[in-house]
């Protein structure tokens, strides 16, 4: 309902700037009424010159009046621009950083839902739309209204019956703004969206520059490139068009009133009903009701894009996610067992048909658990449940003995040391990436971290070691690097629960026998999960789970496995084969 999300959304920030609010619109009236008595020293200078009874020192006199009147005005126009316009980008500040806020804790499936590109242009185009609303529109609004009212109070005072004539064609002039503007809207937002695909373009063919070269693509991009400019140019001509009828219109149809008022008021002179000087007034109050019925279409069309643009805020802000925190949490005891208990769990993504997880019911507890399958398996989507990044959708999932949806998210993933399948490094020094989640550690503790991910040697290695900086997306480290250096990042964190998905996968095998060793080290009466396909990573696991198709296929040691599994089985004949072709130079 747009009212309460008004109410929500604007009324708190209007509150608390309404002082400022109030004298903004103060200077903007003032403004409009020292323009308003100018055309009435006009009359004055005019009606004295007719009857001659003005000197020329009484003309030097209303002049000096007009020049001040003017100077005021242009101080006051600047405090209300200051005041109204800065307060629209207060407003703009506030629902910007609310927006931010609430985006920042929603759960995976909602940025399924929306995209990066979605969000960033949602938000900074209807935030510019309310913006413009409550920024210009107000003023428009309050500009117009006072302007028009005294203006026609002014030439009603002057023949009532000229002011109806002279106001007859202005209906037509607010009319044709109101759809010139409609029409100048959509051109526009035609403009922005080609402007964003152009930039879109760019973006992706520059981060894949290399590919675009392997494949011999650079004419090809270029001519792409080439007709979007095009389209982006004829866009911008389509709205040029508009904006160029928009003005000359307006005075004609305004002329179509000075029409009737040099024909009416013209014949009301010579008759001495009116003055010449009544009759010059009245024709400088009917040009200044041009502006007023434009901002009237014009306004319109402002509110209703801003309250358009506010209810898909309004939308974006009142989003739930799918991983609420309980209204009553359990009061999370000390965890003594580190450890998961799925009992019949199943989860499926909104966009798919078969659950990815289906039916699992497992336990982990403290040793170290590997987790292998094929491709497609569901093993990351185990992960990712157990990570608390989806929800867990049936079945019951039990941390520390309490079920999950209980309990508060940050307490379980305060519990939680999570390294994805795709390791994300930040523009940031190698220590500081290694220090994500602990930015008070030392050093020593960095240091020691990356001792046991096996990443120390090649830290050191590099020209500004712990400071070197790994750039946008971390391309200066290799995929196991890369793979390493989240694996210390979550050792640094050193929580009674690791979660490491397929995060040894880019690890020579020596490296990951080394890894190895430094996490048996570590984790002791931990929970630890590994997923991976390596035979020789699994061998060294206590307990191995393979999943098909989002269950358990077989559960055991490797010993047991190697029996009695055939993918297994398969795998372990496959790997030691290539292991052993690898290593040509053993007997
Ligand atoms: N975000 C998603 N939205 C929809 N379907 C998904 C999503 N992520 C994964 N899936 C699907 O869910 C199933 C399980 O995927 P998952 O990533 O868990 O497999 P995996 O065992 O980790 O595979 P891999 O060994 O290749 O990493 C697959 O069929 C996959 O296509
Ligand atoms: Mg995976």
């Amino acid at each position: 309902m747009p009212f309460s999300q008004l109410r929500e959304l604007l009324l708190p920030t209007f509150r608390q700037h309404r002082l400022r609010l109030a004298a903004g619109f103060a200077a903007l009236i003032l403004v409009d009424l020292l323009q308003l008595t100018i055309p009435r020293f006009i009359k004055h200078g005019v009606d004295g010159l007719t009857a001659m009874t003005i000197t020329p020192v009484g003309l030097l006199h209303l002049a000096g009046l007009i020049l001040l009147f003017a100077g005021m005005v242009v101080v006051l126009r600047f405090a209300w621009r200051y005041l109204i316009i800065g307060f629209s980008r207060l407003l703009e500040r506030t629902i910007r950083n609310r927006i931010f806020a609430h985006i920042v804790k929603m759960d995976a499936p909602f940025f399924e839902k929306y995209t990066t590109g979605d969000l960033m242009a949602h938000s900074s185009n209807d935030l510019g739309a309310v913006q413009m609303a409550c920024g210009m529109g107000m003023v428009a609004a309050v500009d117009a209204l006072v302007m028009s009212l005294a203006a026609i109070g002014f030439m009603i005072a002057i023949h009532p019956m000229l002011t109806l004539l002279a106001l007859l064609p202005m209906p037509i002039l607010a009319v044709t703004t109101r759809i010139l503007s409609g029409k100048l809207h959509k051109r526009f937002a035609t403009v922005q969206e080609q402007f964003s695909s152009m930039t879109e373009f760019s973006r992706s063919t520059l981060i894949s520059i290399g590919l675009i070269k392997a494949y011999t693509m650079e004419d090809f991009q270029t001519d792409r490139f080439g007709k979007l400019g095009r389209k982006y140019v004829r866009s911008n001509l389509r709205v040029a068009a508009i904006q160029g009828l928009i003005s000359p219109l307006a005075t004609l149809i305004g002329s179509l009133g000075l029409l009737m008022v040099l024909y009416f008021g013209g014949r009301l002179v010579i008759n001495n009903t009116i003055t010449l000087g009544d009759f010059v007034a009245f024709i400088t109050y009917l040009y200044m009701l041009i502006w007023p019925m434009m901002a009237i279409g014009w306004v319109a069309n402002l509110v209703q894009r801003g309250l358009t643009s506010l209810g898909r805020i309004h939308d974006l802000v009142t989003s739930r996610t799918t991983l609420p925190d309980p209204v009553l949490p359990v009061p999370p005891a000390m965890l003594k067992h580190p450890g998961y208990e799925l009992k019949n769990m199943s989860f499926r993504y909104s966009s798919s048909t078969a659950p990815a997880v289906d039916n699992l019911t497992l336990s982990f507890g403290p040793g170290i658990h590997g987790v292998t399958g094929r491709t497609g398996s569901g093993k990351s989507t185990l992960c990712k449940i157990l990570a608390r990044l989806y929800p867990v959708a049936d079945g019951q999932l039990f941390f520390g003995g309490t079920d999950v949806n209980q309990l508060p998210l940050q307490f379980i993933r305060a519990h939680i040391g999570y390294v994805g399948q795709e390791p994300v490094l930040f523009s940031d020094t190698i220590a500081a990436n290694i220090a994500l989640g602990r930015a008070d550690a030392s050093r020593e503790e960095v240091i020691q971290a990356a001792v046991n991910a096996a990443i120390h040697e090649d830290i050191v290695g590099l020209k500004d070691g712990y400071d070197t900086m790994t750039g946008e997306r971390g391309v200066k480290l290799s995929g196991g690097q890369r793979q390493r250096l989240a694996l210390a990042r979550a050792l640094l964190c050193d929580r009674p629960v690791l979660i490491i998905d397929d995060g040894l996968s880019a690890v020579d095998v020596a490296t990951e026998h080394e890894v190895f060793a430094g996490l048996k080290r570590h984790f002791a009466g931990k929970t630890v999960l590994i997923v991976s396909n390596r035979i020789k990573l699994l061998s060294m696991t206590d307990r191995i789970i393979i999943l098909a198709d989002g269950a358990v296929q077989s559960e055991g040691s490797h010993e047991q496995l190697l029996q009695e599994n055939s993918l297994y089985q398969s795998m372990y004949a496959k790997q030691m084969t290539q292991d052993a072709l690898k290593e040509p130079e053993s007997p």
